[in-house]
């Protein structure tokens, strides 16, 4: 794929956005990010931003009468700057089917759990609870249904029986940080294909 400029969507600490930053200042993920955009003007992902020399944009979603609306507002920025691909990196908002339509199979996620398994809100804790002994993250296309789509890629993080929920969630956040860049090259390098809800990755062959 020939545009390998992707948009951010945080809504707070920013550290999956810092890791895609990073990436791609060591040149090992061949990227732009064109902009990050914050439903929270307080997202520390921001100031990451900026620091990094990056464009950002606070859209308040309080600030819109419904989720569509808000939705209309965000895909209006990305497609102002020609995103090939969508990256939502803690960004707390559902999507509604409009903003998903307006990208299809463009759209990444990142979810703190081995999906289908704890979808939602606080993923790491979920599995914790649950006694599970392995989880990880995953990063997959993004479709209505919440953490449902096709995955691109998943990481598998062993379980200690003297671990914390939070002492989890922040080893499975360190194979965020290494597999979230790592799908973003996947997506942008194209050659991919969905079979079912099945993600098969290309041989670097150019689609665009
Ligand atoms: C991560 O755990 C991610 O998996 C989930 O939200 C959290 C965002 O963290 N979707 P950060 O803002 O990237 O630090």
């Amino acid at each position: 794929m020939r545009n390998r400029r992707i948009g951010v969507l945080i809504s707070g600490r920013g550290s999956n956005l810092q890791a895609i930053i990073d990436r791609i200042a060591d040149g090992r993920l061949d990227a732009t990010i064109a902009i990050v955009i914050s439903n929270r003007a307080d997202a520390a992902g921001l100031a990451r931003a900026a620091r990094a020399g990056i464009e950002t944009l606070h859209v308040d979603h309080k600030g819109y009468g419904s989720r569509e609306a808000f939705d209309r507002a965000l895909v209006a920025e990305l497609r102002q700057r020609d995103v090939a691909l969508v990256c939502l990196a803690g960004f707390m908002r559902l999507l509604s089917a409009e903003f998903v339509d307006a990208f299809p199979n463009r759209i990444l996620n990142i979810h703190p759990s081995l999906l289908p398994a704890f979808p939602g809100l606080d993923g790491q804790a979920q599995a914790w609870e649950h006694g599970v002994k392995v989880s990880g993250a995953t990063v997959h296309i993004v479709t209505p249904e919440l953490d449902a789509g096709p995955i691109v890629c998943q990481a598998v993080v062993p379980v200690d029986g003297g671990d914390t929920a939070a002492a989890l969630a922040a080893r499975i956040l360190v194979e965020e940080h290494r597999i979230y860049p790592e799908a973003i090259g996947i997506m942008l390098d194209g050659g991919w294909r969905i079979e079912g809800r099945r993600f098969i990755a290309g041989r670097g062959v150019d689609d665009a």
